[in-house]
C-alpha cells in the first residue's frame, strides 16, 4: 500500500518531476496525493498536470495574514493524510504552529551541504568560500530557513574552472538522486 506525499513548490518543480519519476517505479512506496504551489506562475504546476497529480495554487498575498494563509495550506494538506510534506524549492519559511502540526513529517531539499550556505545563491557562497566541495541537504523542517536535523546529504567536488551555474547544474543532478531516495528510505 503506497501512503501519500504532499509537494510543495513555488518554482520550476525539478525535484518535483524527480520525485514524480521515482513513484512510477516498481514498488516505489510513496504517491504524490497533491502539489500545492505559492505561486500561480510555478512552471511545477505544469509538471503536476501533465502527471494527472492534484494540484493547487494557494498564494500568501491572497489573505490577511500568514496565518489564515497557513491555516489553508494546514487544511488542504490534512484532507490528503499524508505521510511526508515534502518541500521541493518552496521558498517560504513556515511557522512553528505549522511546523508542530506535521510533527516529524516536513522534510526540505537545500543545494548546499548546511549547515553551510543556508538561503539563496548557495553555489556562488561556497565557490566564493573556496569550498571543496558542494553539494545538497534533505533535512527535517522547522520554523527557522534551512533548518532542522539533517537526514542526507550527497558532496561534489568543486573543480578550479567551476562556476556558480556549472555547479548549480552538478548540484541539481545530485537533488534529483537524493530526494527520491531519501523519501523511499524514510517510508520504506
Ligand atoms: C532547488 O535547487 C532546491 O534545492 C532549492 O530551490 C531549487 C528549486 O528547484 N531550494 C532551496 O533553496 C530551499 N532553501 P526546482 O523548483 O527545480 O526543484
Amino acid at each position: 500500500m503506497k501512503k501519500n506525499i504532499v509537494v510543495l513548490i513555488s518554482g520550476r518543480g525539478s525535484n518535483l518531476k524527480s520525485i514524480i519519476n521515482a513513484t512510477k517505479e516498481t514498488g516505489y512506496p510513496a504517491n504524490i496525493s497533491l502539489v500545492i504551489s505559492d505561486n500561480s506562475k510555478a512552471q511545477g504546476l505544469n509538471i503536476a498536470k501533465d502527471n494527472s497529480i492534484d494540484n493547487i495554487i494557494i498564494e500568501k498575498s491572497s489573505f490577511d495574514s500568514k496565518k489564515k494563509f497557513e491555516d489553508d495550506l494546514v487544511e488542504k494538506i490534512t484532507q490528503h493524510n499524508p505521510s511526508l510534506i515534502c518541500l521541493a524549492g518552496f521558498m517560504i519559511i513556515l511557522s512553528k504552529d505549522f511546523v508542530n502540526k506535521f510533527k516529524g513529517k516536513i522534510i526540505n531539499i537545500h543545494p548546499s551541504l548546511l549547515p553551510k550556505h543556508k538561503g539563496l545563491n548557495t553555489h556562488e557562497k561556497a565557490i566564493n568560500s573556496g569550498d571543496k566541495y558542494g553539494g545538497c541537504t534533505v533535512h527535517h523542517v522547522n520554523d527557522r530557513m534551512d533548518d532542522g536535523e539533517i537526514i542526507a546529504q550527497q558532496k561534489v567536488i568543486i573543480t578550479s574552472d567551476d562556476t556558480a551555474d556549472t555547479l548549480k547544474k552538478k548540484v541539481l543532478e545530485l537533488e534529483h538522486k537524493l530526494y527520491p531516495k531519501v523519501i523511499r528510505e524514510l517510508l520504506s
